[in-house]
């Protein structure tokens, strides 16, 4: 018998059954880190995800190694990695040298990543907004050629801390171009936090417009300014099913200093849970490892739902 707190389950209309977690904490969270990581603390933070149950794991980036330091050891974590049979490991990828080193790494699924803005994709990319596309386009031509899944983020699709609020019909053009290049999912990317939960009604529904289906849409909030909860549970009512989440609420972006973590996955497990929607995560799993993850890092979780459960 469970002796910790657990959230009454209430559900309520016009919410999906299911929501596929699509965990960035390996990625999004580490390259964020102002030291390095071990390989094998990153190894065994994905094993342990693994283990409670989560079946998207972003692992790493095939990106300059220059650019994010923090992952400059992709292909090693890759080589030490348990994959799991039914677990998804993608990489972002910006480039073709991305793809090559990623392929010899056979990975079966990858993120290209745009920007919303002209400055950030500058800052990000080292490419004007029409050129970042160039970039793209042979990465998902050949990823699809090899047989891979692609997804593509729009970073910036909210605010940008350059640019101020982002047009939602400016984020569907960047979104609606990666969609026809073949990408298969479009996640929305609230880099800096700015977002709240009309704005992302807005921002969906402008992607829904410009003929990106809901089901193809996931959404990535990071949570700067706490809105990162009600803007998913906005995103669910319009539709959509894939939510990016970090555990323990790591994450950032070091191209854009404002943004902090990501919605941490078991802030969203709670709430999934008291909602009687349904998500294959083990929440006890997940702040053992948040905890654990933590202590490698000389620091506590953000999450609210880590430190309630830990008494920290
Ligand atoms: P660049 O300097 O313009 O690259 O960087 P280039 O194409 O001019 O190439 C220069 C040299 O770099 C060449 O070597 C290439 O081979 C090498 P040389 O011929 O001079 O010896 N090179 C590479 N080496 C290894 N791996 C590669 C690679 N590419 C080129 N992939 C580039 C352009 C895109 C590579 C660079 O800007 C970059 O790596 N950017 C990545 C920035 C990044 O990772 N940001 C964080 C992820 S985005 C994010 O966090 C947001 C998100 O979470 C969503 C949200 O929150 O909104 C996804
Ligand atoms: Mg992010």
């Amino acid at each position: 018998m469970t002796t910790r707190a657990l959230p009454m389950t209430v559900s309520t209309q016009g919410l999906p059954a299911h929501v596929s977690i699509y965990e960035v904490g390996a990625r999004d969270g580490l390259q964020n880190e102002k030291t390095v990581v071990p390989v094998a603390v990153k190894a065994e933070f994905l094993n342990r995800l693994a283990d409670a149950g989560l079946t998207t794991l972003e692992a790493t980036s095939f990106v300059h190694p220059k650019w994010v330091p923090q992952l400059a050891d992709a292909a090693e974590l890759l080589d030490l990695l348990e994959r799991r049979d039914g677990v998804d490991y993608p990489v972002l990828v910006p480039n073709d040298r991305g793809l090559d080193r990623a392929l010899e790494s056979g990975v079966g699924h990858v993120a290209v990543f745009a920007s919303a803005t002209e400055t950030f994709a500058n800052k990000n990319l080292n490419r004007s907004l029409d050129d970042q596309f160039g970039m793209f386009e042979p990465v998902v031509t050949r990823a699809r050629a090899a047989g891979l899944r692609v997804r593509a983020y729009v970073s910036m699709a909210f605010g940008d801390p350059w640019e101020g609020a982002v047009e939602p019909a400016q984020v569907a053009t960047v979104g609606r171009r990666l969609m026809e290049m073949g990408c298969s999912q479009l996640s929305l990317g609230d880099t800096i936090g700015t977002g709240t939960p009309g704005h992302a009604e807005a921002v969906i529904d402008a992607c829904v417009a410009a003929s990106v289906p809901v089901d193809a849409i996931a959404v990535h909030f990071h949570d700067t300014y706490g809105q990162a909860l009600a803007n998913t549970l906005a995103a669910l009512r319009r539709g959509v099913t894939t939510v990016d989440s970090s555990a323990g609420g790591l994450g950032g972006c070091p191209y854009a200093k404002s943004a902090t973590g990501n919605l941490a996955t078991e802030d969203l497990v709670w709430m999934l849970d008291g909602l009687g929607i349904s998500h294959g995560a083990n929440l006890d799993a997940l702040v053992e490892t948040s905890v654990w993850m933590a202590g490698q890092l000389g620091r506590p979780s953000p999450s609210r739902v880590v430190k309630a459960l830990s008494g920290g």
